[in-house]
């Protein structure tokens, strides 16, 4: 009797793991001829698998990474995997404001396209600051690529219908933005929420301002995954992880279906400034609706990063 209760219950388990681990596949066979796709933090992870996925499709692809040797690596493996040689290593730290100028720069004078942007960088909730005093969570994951965005913003404009992928996680619901100290630097996992949802007031301003211009955006939580990520962390704390991880974590691949599908399909045209999980479509948290809170942060994020210099009374925000 215990052994038949035990198999039914290690059954259910595993049909139940499937079941929580299985994701929903990009089925869209559009190419991508001709275009050129900019990919950050694609040497790893989902950046990785997307940029593999999508050089297979016939598009120019640059990945970025802020380590050159890990970026060498992953072109030749992007190469390897897509049989495509039309790829591209950029050196980018998102850490440093000064890299992201020289690397628009240099990425404008040298590529004449940009068709799709995809902000994958990302870094974990760890407790550390950037080059610049910001805390490391708020200014990798939003600062960097707010700056980038904007920054590319004229090429992207140039080669209509173009789009821009945020990605963020479903985390952002557990947060609010505060607006007198933007740069919060406690709790790293708030820190991290915090910078999610900056992701996703980012995007749907984007969207507000990109619309005339034939730039259409969206945000995509991949979910849980796993990948390079926990490898900041104590050797303990990484073998915990991994037990963790590999049951309850769905695989790069799996994870990159919805960023692919958003780079791709044209049912976004009908989302625009949407957030998408799963290749559809999702619902945002009542508190995140809010067009004001985008336009907020917008604005602090220009004061932030240097693009405006004209001090607004709301940002209040410390730098170590
Ligand atoms: N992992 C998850 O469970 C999970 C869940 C929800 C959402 N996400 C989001 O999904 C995206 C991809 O995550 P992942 O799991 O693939 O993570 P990952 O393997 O750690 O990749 C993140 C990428 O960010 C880049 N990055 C980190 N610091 C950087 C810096 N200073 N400058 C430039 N790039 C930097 C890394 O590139 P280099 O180190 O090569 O520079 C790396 O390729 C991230 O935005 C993440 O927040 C992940």
């Amino acid at each position: 009797m215990y052994v038949l209760v035990t198999v039914l219950v290690a059954l259910f388990f595993t049909l139940f793991l499937k079941w929580f681990k299985s994701r929903r596949i990009c089925l869209d066979a559009k190419r991508l001829d001709g275009k050129t796709v900019l990919i950050t933090g694609g040497a790893a992870g989902v950046g990785k698998e997307t940029a593999i996925a999508l050089a297979r499709r016939g598009a120019r692809v640059c990945v970025t990474s802020h380590d050159e040797q890990k970026g060498e690596a992953a072109l030749q493996e992007i190469k390897r995997e897509s049989s495509s040689m039309n790829v591209r290593f950029w050196h980018l730290n998102l850490a440093n404001l000064q890299s992201i100028r020289n690397f628009c720069r240099d990425f404008l004078k040298s590529e004449k396209r940009l068709d799709i942007l995809i902000n994958n960088d990302g870094v974990p909730a760890v407790l550390d600051w950037t080059d610049n005093g910001f805390s490391m969570c708020f200014g990798v994951n939003h600062l960097g690529p707010f700056l980038l965005t904007n920054l590319l913003l004229d090429r992207l404009k140039s080669c209509p219908p173009s789009r821009i992928v945020n990605i963020t996680s479903n985390v952002y619901k557990y947060q609010k933005l505060d607006f007198t100290d933007l740069n919060y630097n406690i709790i790293p996992l708030f820190t991290y929420c915090r910078s999610k949802l900056a992701n996703v007031y980012f995007t749907q301003e984007l969207a507000r301002q990109g619309e005339k211009n034939g730039i259409s955006c969206c945000a995509v939580n991949t979910g849980p995954v796993v990948g390079d990520w926990t490898s900041r962390f104590s050797i303990l704390f990484r073998i915990v992880m991994y037990v963790f991880t590999s049951m309850f974590f769905i695989s790069c691949q799996a994870a990159a279906q919805t960023v692919i599908f958003c780079a791709i399909s044209d049912d976004i045209l009908q989302h625009n400034g949407g957030y998408f999980s799963d290749c559809k479509p999702c619902k945002l948290s009542p508190h995140v609706q809010d067009a004001g809170i985008a336009k907020k942060l917008w604005e602090a994020s220009e004061v932030m990063v240097g693009l405006t210099s004209s001090p607004r009374e709301h940002l209040a925000s410390r730098t170590r």
